[in-house]
């Protein structure tokens, strides 16, 4: 990955592999200061005082000093209390930044409207078939970057043979996924695809010498289904569902 030339790794309690993502940060040769390192707080740690010991156990996990965004994973269980325990973290300098994940535009209102420290990220499901614009409306509104979490719609929807996406992409030399990652780009949204191979995370990353017209940005645009097809935050199921997620005892 770092071979590659990526600098972001982002892992999360939840995801059970912050141990071998500090393990592989210990065996590279690249310096601290040159990688992004982003973790976040799961459910079942929310609240002032469990947020604090759970931040602890993932700093000690990834084998760091400092974190350089904390999130928030989901907008629930006691997320005030989380969010006071990653205000201090962050004016006491152990993370560099503090953020949210999956707050929908209510939610994100209200934080931002309450915190001390406003939430400097919001990491959410953003690519062409679901473009939550009036949710960057509202990111935007209070100053918070949106960060896209399934640039690539998790392979959904035939995103890497879409006829669309590649017509347009023949026209720069480009194939569908990098005209899905750059759409995001020009609309100021920061991006973080998965790939575990090296040819893709290559591909993911040539990205930055070309731009899209105003007609392709519109007719990308216009892919937006208005809904995801991964998971919908505003059902009681998915709350169930995140909640029984359960990452230690
Ligand atoms: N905060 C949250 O709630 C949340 C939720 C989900 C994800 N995330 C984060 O967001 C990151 C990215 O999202 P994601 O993994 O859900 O989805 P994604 O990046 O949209 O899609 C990943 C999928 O696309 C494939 N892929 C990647 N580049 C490709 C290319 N150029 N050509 C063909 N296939 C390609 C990957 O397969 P291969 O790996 O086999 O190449 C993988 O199956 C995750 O790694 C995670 O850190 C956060």
């Amino acid at each position: 990955m770092t071979r590659a030339g990526y600098r972001l790794i982002d892992t999360a309690a939840a995801y059970f592999n912050e141990e071998a993502v500090g393990a592989a940060i210990k065996k590279s040769a690249i310096p601290r200061e040159e990688l992004f390192i982003t973790t976040k707080l799961w459910i079942q740690d929310a609240g002032y005082e469990n947020a604090k010991k759970a931040f602890q156990v993932s700093l000690d996990k990834l084998g760091l000093g400092y974190i350089d965004l904390y999130l928030i994973h989901q907008p629930m269980n006691d997320y005030y209390g989380s969010w006071r325990a990653m205000e201090e973290l962050y004016e006491a300098g152990k993370v560099r930044a503090i953020g949210v994940c999956n707050f929908y535009p209510e939610r994100l209102a209200d934080l931002c409207l309450n915190a001390r420290v406003k939430p400097m990220v919001n990491q959410v499901e953003l690519h062409p078939f679901f473009a939550q614009t009036g949710a960057l409306a509202t990111m935007k509104e209070f100053g918070v970057q949106p960060e896209a979490w399934g640039p690539l719609a998790e392979g959904k929807h035939g995103i890497f043979t879409h006829p669309a996406l590649t017509e347009i992409g023949a026209k720069y030399g480009k194939t569908a996924a990098q005209v899905a990652l750059k759409w995001n780009v020009q609309r100021g949204v920061v991006i973080i695809p998965k790939t575990v191979h090296k040819e893709r995370m290559e591909e993911n990353l040539g990205i930055w010498d070309f731009r899209l017209s105003d007609e392709d940005m519109e007719a990308i645009g216009a892919l937006d289904l208005g809904h995801s097809e991964i998971i919908d935050h505003s059902a009681a199921d998915t709350a169930k569902f995140l909640n029984g997620w359960k990452i230690h005892e």
